[in-house]
């Protein structure tokens, strides 16, 4: 019997549309399914959207639509964006070999289990919820409530959620149900204790633990101030009250994972128990609560079984710009992205392959990713067309030049000596390695296994020389010999890379002439190198991956407005008019607040600006909004400031940069530091913008 893998994405918010962080998530599932597959398990892949609740409501309001419009319209444009980034669902078996799903919270499969989950937490336990009343500060972002010591402040002092940057509201109070969550603390503490790959990968772990053992308060899990959500049902113990509430989005939403099985009471519930407990839970490190902590207590309390992991990623930014709504240039669609990077390809869908390779590649899962599209450029020529572009290309031509259209011949003995052996011991190191890595939810490690094999395999090229080779009819079974290696070698790339790569796989199948479907290709046994080649008929390849010159560079960086340059300073502004990327800006600044009493010269005079240049710029540890900048004022030494703007800029971009800087403002002691200015910046949270001067004023100049 195949072991089952169930790897399932969060379902996403239909007030937003596919960007590149929402990407991300659905790759990492995508690729560990394609993998689970291909090494004989039972995959079954899972995604949707979220589709109730408060901020859907608001959503929808904004646009005068009804929230069933909203996301009637909405829901298939994410799962367009997965289909058109080769991730089939209705004829899912068919093609990939495993099933997808793409769930919608507002069908009637999934809310007849929530209710159900609801009602059996209720049978096992009364006192697991309970009505009670709560006031406090909301993120509707979020959906969700927070104590004041979680929430920051902006510059005029109001509070403003940690993770969205935005106000919170004041709810004010407000009767509900409660679940119990205070009650199972020790409980989750004992699972996660007794199974250590339930949170992954370790640093959200001891996330988790330490948010539990810092005492878990009981949660509000119904809503009366809006419908849109799914009824809680009827609770004998009030006659008349569960009809005024709709239950909470999280509730609802984590359930979404359970219901796609069917019903986890029926008997029998054979999805359920199938698959349940395999689950892995891709996410975001934003989520990390709810599925850590809320989802598990959930389950205990309606004595299910737990999933076997959660693994928790980290956020995407955009040249060191956090992706946010009010900056259009971090909204970056994958889809376009793709396309702008496949160009002439041969195969356009290798565009998509690039995104995929990038994503996965460039950052180890768990930890955050800056896309600076220059190093997107460097990866794409470096790893996809010079190393794997060049060795299909290369390959391919001496195959069908020297072979006559056949893939060479095996000489065992030729086989176990020089670089035909160093080449095939690489290929058997990068699958088992690759495989090690895939397993343990590790795609960078995966990738840099596997392009061991394909470097390798160029190596093996300039080692044997074929086409001298090809010169010395004496050297015809040599030269079969290297033919057939490089047959192994391109195969064995094609297994290797397709869960990352899914239409680089489809077309060196193609132009091997391998006849084999995709939901047929098995992952490399490791003592089969150059002995497991299915019958080949290969033809020569077209360009896949085409280098990206330094015009098309250059057109394409022109294209990509780097967001660092979007506010501060601003991209070049068209004559006639704003650049789109500044208007959101300008409609910030609109909306701004009254202005402050008026101050004469005198008060003015008093501010000493002065020009800086940014010489170095770090992180401070455990402060996650501070940066610590050293800043040449023209004086003996730079001045050390803390700035609250890391999230906006990474320190890197920061190196060289002229800013503003309030230089007579007293020194101020911040997390052992000692702040000896300000740097000036427009702007709130949401969209911040440096301060500078528009030609090259020598450092300590005077602004007046
Ligand atoms: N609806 C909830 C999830 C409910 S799951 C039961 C939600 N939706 S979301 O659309 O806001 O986000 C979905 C996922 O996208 C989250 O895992 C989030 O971390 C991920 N990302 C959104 N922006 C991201 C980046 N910039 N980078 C990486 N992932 C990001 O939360």
């Amino acid at each position: 019997m195949t072991r089952p893998f169930y790897v399932t994405t969060p379902i996403y918010y239909v007030n937003d549309v596919p960007h590149l962080g929402h990407a991300y998530t659905t790759i990492v599932a995508d690729a560990l399914a394609r993998f689970h597959h291909m090494c004989g398990d039972d995959a079954r892949f899972l995604t949707g959207t979220d589709e109730h609740g408060q901020k859907i409501v608001e959503a929808a309001d904004r646009r005068g639509l009804t929230p069933q419009a909203l996301c009637d319209e909405v829901a298939p444009r994410f799962r367009q964006t997965w289909l058109d980034l080769g991730m089939r669902f209705d004829e899912a078996v068919a093609h990939h070999g495993f099933a997808r799903d793409f769930i919608r919270t507002t069908e009637p499969r999934h809310k007849a289990v929530v209710q159900a989950l609801w009602s059996r937490i209720l049978d096992r336990n009364p006192d697991d919820l309970f009505l009670a009343s709560y006031e406090g500060w909301y993120c509707v972002d979020c959906e969700t409530y927070y104590p004041e010591s979680q929430l920051a402040k902006d510059p005029a002092g109001a509070w403003i959620c940690p993770t969205h940057e935005r106000p919170v509201a004041w709810v004010t109070k407000e009767t509900s149900y409660f679940f119990r969550l205070s009650a199972y603390g020790e409980r989750l503490l004992e699972h996660i204790e007794r199974h250590p790959h339930f949170i992954q990968p370790e640093q959200y772990r001891n996330e988790v633990v330490s948010f539990i053992r810092g005492g878990l308060k009981d949660l509000s899990v119904s809503r009366t101030s809006f419908r849109w959500g799914i009824p809680v049902p009827e609770d004998p113990r009030h006659p008349g009250e569960a009809a005024r509430h709709v239950m909470y989005v999280w509730f609802d939403a984590l359930t979404n994972y359970l219901s796609a099985l069917g019903d986890p009471f029926a008997s029998p519930a054979p999805a359920v128990e199938r698959y349940w407990s395999s689950a892995v839970h891709v996410i975001g490190k934003d989520i990390l609560r709810f599925h850590a902590v809320y989802w598990p207590a959930f389950l205990l309390a309606a004595g299910l079984p737990l999933p076997r992991t959660i693994l928790c990623h980290g956020w995407w930014s955009i040249g060191g710009r956090k992706i946010s709504k009010s900056i259009p240039a971090t909204r970056v669609s994958p889809l376009a992205l793709a396309a702008d990077l496949a160009g002439s390809s041969s195969v356009p869908a290798t565009g998509i392959d690039a995104v995929r390779y990038f994503l996965l590649r460039e950052t180890p899962l768990g930890n955050d990713g800056d896309l600076i599209y220059e190093g997107l450029i460097e990866r794409y020529n470096a790893d996809l067309a010079n190393d794997l572009g060049n060795l299909i290309n290369r390959s391919l031509t001496m195959i069908v030049r020297f072979g006559g259209g056949a893939a060479g011949a095996r000489d065992a003995a030729l086989a176990a000596t020089g670089p035909h052996a160093s080449l095939a011991r690489v290929a058997v190191e990068a699958a088992r390695d690759a495989r090690m890595a895939l397993d343990g939810f590790a795609p960078s490690r995966a990738l840099e296994a596997v392009w061991r094999l394909v470097r390798e395999a160029n190596a093996y090229i300039a080692a044997t020389e074929p086409w001298t080779l090809a010169k010395d009819p004496a050297r015809k079974g040599e030269l079969d010999h290297v033919l057939h290696t490089l047959a192994a070698a391109l195969w064995w790339t094609r297994l290797l890379v397709a869960p990352v790569l899914p239409a680089t796989a489809a077309a060196l199948d193609g132009w091997l002439g391998a006849g084999v479907a995709e939901r047929d290709a098995r992952w490399p046994s490791e003592d089969g190198f150059g002995l497991d080649l299915p019958a080949l008929r290969p033809t020569a390849a077209t360009p896949l991956f085409p280098r990206i010159d330094d015009k098309r560079a250059a057109a394409l960086l022109a294209s990509w407005l780097p967001p660092e340059l979007v506010g501060a300073g601003g991209p070049p502004v068209p004559a006639g008019g704003a650049s789109p990327a500044a208007a959101p800006v300008a409609e910030a600044a609109a909306a701004a607040a009254p202005l402050l009493p008026t101050i004469t010269y005198d008060d003015f005079a008093k501010l000493d600006l002065r020009v800086g240049v940014v010489v170095s710029a770090r992180a401070v540890p455990k402060a996650k909004k501070l940066l610590e900048l050293a800043v040449d004022l023209g004086e003996e030494r730079p001045r050390t400031i803390v700035a609250g703007i890391a999230e906006h800029f990474a320190p890197d971009a920061l190196v060289g940069r002229r800013v503003l800087v309030v230089a007579n403002l007293a020194p101020r002691p911040l997390r052992g530091l000692t702040s000896e200015g300000m740097v000036l910046a427009a702007g709130d949270d949401a969209i911040l913008a440096l301060a500078t001067v528009d030609a090259a004023a020598p450092p300590g100049t005077r602004v007046k």
